[in-house]
């Protein structure tokens, strides 16, 4: 056969491989693409070397990458459900989010963030007429890392109902349901009014599920609201805030929680507190969100 112009060579054994398969790919345009599938090639040939996998596990691996892949629809993510229960994405978002500049640290966008939610005047409710769970009233600033506010932030919010659904997982929830986006004032702020949401189990009706079985781990997530911010001439911030009384906070299964994410949801009994026209107890949350100077980005929804 004759020579081709492609850089490689002929395997002698286990030692060359590596070298040879990085020739092979030395001709990638892209200097970034380059150097991430190198890494990629070092990394992954180093771990099958140190774990010496074997022919049956290399099928099995391969299978369950399949049925990753084939557990997704356009109702649900279970690529990023992967990528969550292995810590990937929180250590994604930290990278890139945290630093010491101030601003509030990320976390990972999860697998049921959907594009096109509805926009709605500050102060409303994102639960629809009737949801059970007690009122959460969220008063919330966006503010730069110098303190001052943010105006004309966009912020999109998503959370679970107070048993622990998305409304994409739930048939009895309206479209949209417990989903919004608000802009900030002048003073930065922007508020609505919600149901307390509850912890949750991440979906284990498939391949990562049984993993999680596998490893004897819980598929709890302690109960939390996600937000996405993004404003002119800054970092766009994916995130999310915790309940301080939550169970599962220190056992997160897909690793997001971070001491600076968790809120107090304060109790009042009805009539008490700063809704007092309010006829049943219900929970605030106040919290601050600092952006980082930046260019906005704007994430792919999972799921449609
Ligand atoms: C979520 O918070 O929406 C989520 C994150 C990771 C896996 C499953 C759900
Ligand atoms: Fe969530």
């Amino acid at each position: 056969m004759a020579n081709s112009d492609q850089p490689g060579g002929i395997i002698n054994d286990v030692a060359s491989v590596t070298s040879i398969v990085k020739a092979a790919m030395s001709g990638t345009r892209d200097p970034r693409l380059k150097e991430i599938l190198d890494a990629l090639v070092e990394h992954g040939h180093a771990f099958l070397q140190q774990v010496r996998l074997t022919d049956a596990e290399f099928e099995q691996g391969l299978a369950f990458v399949r049925a990753v892949g084939q557990a997704c629809n356009e109702r649900h993510n279970e690529v990023v459900l992967l990528a969550d229960v292995l810590g990937f994405s929180t250590l994604v978002a930290l990278l890139n989010n945290a630093d010491e500049s101030g601003r509030t640290p990320g976390a990972l966008l999860g697998p049921f963030y959907r594009g096109g939610s509805p926009e709605y005047e500050n102060g409303r409710c994102i639960a629809c007429e009737g949801s059970p769970g007690a009122a959460l009233f969220v008063h919330a600033r966006v503010l730069d890392t110098s303190g001052r506010p943010v105006q004309d932030a966009t912020v999109d919010v998503w959370q679970a109902s107070p048993v622990g659904l998305y409304e994409n997982q739930d048939a009895s929830q309206p479209e949209h349901n417990l989903r919004g986006r608000f802009r900030t004032g002048a003073d930065g702020m922007f508020t609505f009014r919600s149901v307390r949401p509850a912890g949750y189990p991440v979906p284990t009706d498939g391949p990562v599920g049984a993993m999680l079985a596998a490893q004897q781990r819980h598929p709890y997530r302690p109960a939390h609201l996600h937000f996405a911010i993004f404003a002119e001439g800054h970092a766009t911030l994916v995130s999310q805030v915790f309940a301080d009384d939550s169970e599962h906070l220190d056992s997160d299964v897909v690793f997001g929680v971070n001491r600076r994410l968790v809120g107090t949801f304060e109790h009042h009994e009805a009539g008490t507190g700063p809704h007092g026209d309010h006829r049943e107890a219900y929970y605030t949350l106040d919290f601050d969100f600092i952006l980082a100077e930046g260019t906005p980005t704007y994430p792919t929804p999972p799921i449609q």
